[in-house]
Formats: structure tokens, C-alpha cells, sequence
């Protein structure tokens, strides 16, 4: 893989690991990417900018004037010349100014006036890196659509042992390498996406439903949103929010209304992905009041099944179309996950680990294994449900759409 001809801003902030980003330099422009570097003061601190210019082969901006002359130095055309920035090492106080707009530097000045993907390599003492004030400033950079580079665990400045230290470059470059390999591979794909429960109401006040947060269908419409399609969500009730302006919403409550909408949109679609945890059953009736508890008598409600979403778009698709399913397993885990590929006519299925610890509903991390209808086998370790994602697309969705029929 190449960067020939990128445009990348490394953006620079006040970390013991901006030594590291000396090394980014150079493999950025090893790669054949150009690197305009924007560092703020407290950065200078830490590695100076003639050796941070000697790697890159142009001035280091860090003033919003060069003090000799008063040239100006324009975040604006900065921001318009980038095809990707990244900052790396990002503080505690860098993150938290990105988040609240706080363009105080050359640094966020520039981050507000770019068009391009932005990465953020964060990097600190564990305790700052904990702290609920960083972790809500990290959600807010998610939510506006930038690229988080998890640290890693291990020996940090300070000499403790936890979580913060920042990617080493050979990774980073590595994940900027395969953004723009796979960044557009689904450019104007049209996709499906259900996430989230159902809920399968009782009488006025009451429902069925599951523990799905929707975290996994909203980790994918995010991510294929950022590789360029649009994506129509198909959610029923859950308290995630959806930034990326490639994704149209629409709510949900029960399994009949997911089917209804999943059925109106799927005809126009590129895609489907099924990610929502559709209730198998509903009340047969429904109580127009709240049902009145009577201490001497026991309550019967009568189940009756909802209609297969899956199964039924399966019976739909047509040749062009792809539908990716999920399985939740608890015996017999494969051959169940093929038996449901088959009879719901799907191109691919996500089976879910339950033996794993941090796997699953509600959690944060996944363990996956994708199986494919002409018998092919993926396993994953366990990963973020965005890291998750991003398997998910690349396995399935992105060598389709190449023409490419193996993984
Ligand atoms: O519940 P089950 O294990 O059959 O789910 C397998 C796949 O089918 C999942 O992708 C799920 O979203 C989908 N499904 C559906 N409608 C249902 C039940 C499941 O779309 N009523």
C-alpha cells in the first residue's frame, strides 16, 4: 500500500510520546504522503520543530503569524489542502478543546477548518485517560465523526502501568494506509441497516423486549457511512445517537413496524445488514388499559410470532443484493449459524460468541466468526464493536462490491 501524493496534517500536542511522532513523520513520508505539521506550544516542549521539518520536508506552523515577517498562516488553507488529519500525541487538553471548539491554538484552529477524516492518537497518564471528563470529551470527538486510536496498555511516562499510551506509528500509519485503500469502497452503496430491540407492547405501560443497546448496528451504519454509503438505520428503541450525516434514521418500536420499514426500503437497496434483535414472539393481544395485578389468580398472556424480517427479505432479494445476518448461538454454534444463512437466504452470517467473556449484548467488545454461503470461515479476536465493524464491512460488504467473491 501507498500514500503517494496524500495530503496529511499531523497535528502535534504536548505528550512525552511526541517523540513518536518524528517516526509517524518519516514513515508518512517514506509512504509518499506530504505532511504539513501544525504543533501546539506546549508540543514544542517536547520535540522541536527543525527536526520535525528536516523529516518533513516543509515549515512547521504553530503561530497564526511567523514572527519574523507577520505572514499569515492559514488554517483555512490548511484545512482545505488536507485529505486526512491526524493527531498524534493528543493530550487530555487538546481532546477536551477539539470537543468544545475551544480554537485557541493553530492546532484547533486547524482541526475546525478541515474538510478531511480526522484521527486522533490519544496519549496520557492512565488516571487522566480514565477520567470521566476525558472519556466524555473522547464520546463527543466519536459522536462528530472522528477516527479514535484507542491507546495501548502498558508502562506509561509516569512509570505506572495502564491504558494510555499511544499507538506506536508503525500502527498508525498502518490504519491511515487502510482508510484510504477501503475509505470510499462502498461510494454511494445504498444499505440496509435493522440494530437495536424490539419491543412487543402489553397493554399501555408493559412490553417484551431484550437487552440489545443497538450498539453493533450503529457501530456498522457509522462505518459504512464513513466508506461512503448511505445508510438507512432501521432502529427500534434505543438511546444511541447517530452523527454521521451519510445515515437517515428511522425509529422503530415493534418487530411488525421494523418489517413493514425494512420492506418498504428494501427493494432500492445495494445491502442489508440485520443486525437488530427482533423479538420472536408478541402478545396476541394487546390490553388498551393497564392490566389490574390480582393477588389469587395467575396472568396468561399468548404469544404469537413475529414475521421473520430476515427470511422475508431473503425471499425478496435479487442477484445484485447482498444480506449479511447475525446468529447468537448457544449450542451447536456453526452448524445452527449455516442452517439460519440458509433458510433466511442470506450471503453471510456474523455469529456471536457467548463463550467469551466482554462478547455480546450490551458490551462494548465482540468476538465474531463470519461464515460464508459458498462455506468460507473468518475468526476475529475479541475487538471493539467499532473495530467490529469495520471487520464486518471489509470481510463482506467491501469484496463484493470489488468483484471479489473469496476472504
Ligand atoms: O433470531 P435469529 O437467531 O433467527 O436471528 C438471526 C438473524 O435474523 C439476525 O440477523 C436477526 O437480525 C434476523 N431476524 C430478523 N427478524 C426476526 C428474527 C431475526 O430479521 N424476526
Amino acid at each position: 500500500m501507498s500514500l503517494q501524493g496524500k495530503h496529511i496534517v499531523l497535528g502535534i500536542s504536548g505528550s512525552i510520546a511526541a517523540y513518536k511522532s518524528a517516526i509517524i513523520t518519516r514513515l508518512l513520508v517514506k509512504k509518499g504522503a506530504e505532511v504539513q505539521i501544525v504543533i501546539t506550544p506546549a508540543g514544542k516542549e517536547f520535540i522541536t520543530p527543525v527536526t520535525l521539518s528536516a523529516l518533513s520536508g516543509k515549515p512547521v506552523v504553530s503561530e497564526f503569524f511567523a514572527s519574523g515577517d507577520g505572514t499569515w498562516h492559514s488554517h483555512v488553507d490548511i484545512g482545505l489542502w488536507a485529505d486526512l488529519m491526524i493527531i498524534a500525541p493528543a493530550t487530555a487538553a487538546t481532546i477536551g478543546k477539539m470537543a468544545g471548539g475551544i480554537a485557541d491554538n493553530m492546532l484547533v484552529t486547524t482541526y475546525l477548518s478541515i474538510k478531511a477524516p480526522v484521527f486522533v492518537a490519544p496519549a496520557m497518564d492512565l488516571d487522566m485517560y480514565k477520567h470521566v471528563s476525558t472519556q466524555r470529551n473522547i464520546e463527543i470527538l466519536r459522536r462528530d465523526g472522528v477516527h479514535i486510536i484507542e491507546p495501548t496498555e502498558g508502562e506509561l511516562a509516569s512509570h505506572l502501568e495502564g491504558k494510555g499510551r499511544m499507538e506506536e506509528p508503525e500502527n498508525i500509519v498502518a490504519m491511515i494506509e487502510q482508510f484510504f485503500a477501503t475509505g470510499k469502497s462502498l461510494d454511494k452503496k445504498k444499505i440496509l441497516i435493522t440494530a437495536a430491540p424490539t419491543y412487543e407492547r402489553i397493554d399501555p405501560v408493559r412490553f417484551i423486549g431484550n437487552f440489545s443497546s443497538g450498539k453493533m448496528g450503529f457501530a456498522l451504519a457509522e462505518a459504512c457511512a464513513v466508506r461512503g454509503a448511505e445508510v438507512t438505520l432501521v432502529t427500534g428503541p434505543s438511546a444511541l445517537s447517530v452523527s454521521h450525516t451519510g445515515v437517515t434514521r428511522i425509529d422503530v418500536e415493534s418487530a411488525n413496524q421494523m418489517y413493514e420499514a425494512a420492506m418498504r426500503i428494501f427493494p432500492q437497496m445495494d445491502a442489508a445488514i440485520l443486525a437488530a434483535a427482533v423479538a420472536d414472539y408478541r402478545p396476541e393481544h394487546q390490553w388498551d388499559e393497564k392490566i389490574k395485578r390480582k393477588d389469587d389468580e395467575n396472568l396468561t398472556i399468548r404469544l404469537t410470532p413475529n414475521p421473520d424480517i430476515a427470511a422475508a427479505l431473503g425471499n425478496n432479494k435479487n442477484d445484485r443484493q447482498i444480506m449479511v445476518g447475525f446468529a447468537l448461538e448457544t449450542n451447536n454454534e456453526v452448524q445452527n449459524a449455516l442452517n439460519k444463512m440458509d433458510k433466511k437466504n442470506l450471503d453471510f452470517i456474523v455469529l456471536n460468541s457467548l463463550q467469551d467473556e466482554g462478547a455480546g449484548f450490551g458490551h462494548d467488545t465482540n468476538k465474531i466468526t463470519i461464515l460464508s454461503k459458498n462455506g468460507q470461515t473468518k475468526t476475529f479476536g475479541l475487538k471493539t464493536k467499532t473495530e467490529v465493524a469495520e471487520d464486518i464491512i471489509e470481510t463482506t460488504l467491501s469484496g463484493f462490491f470489488a468483484k471479489k467473491t473469496t476472504f
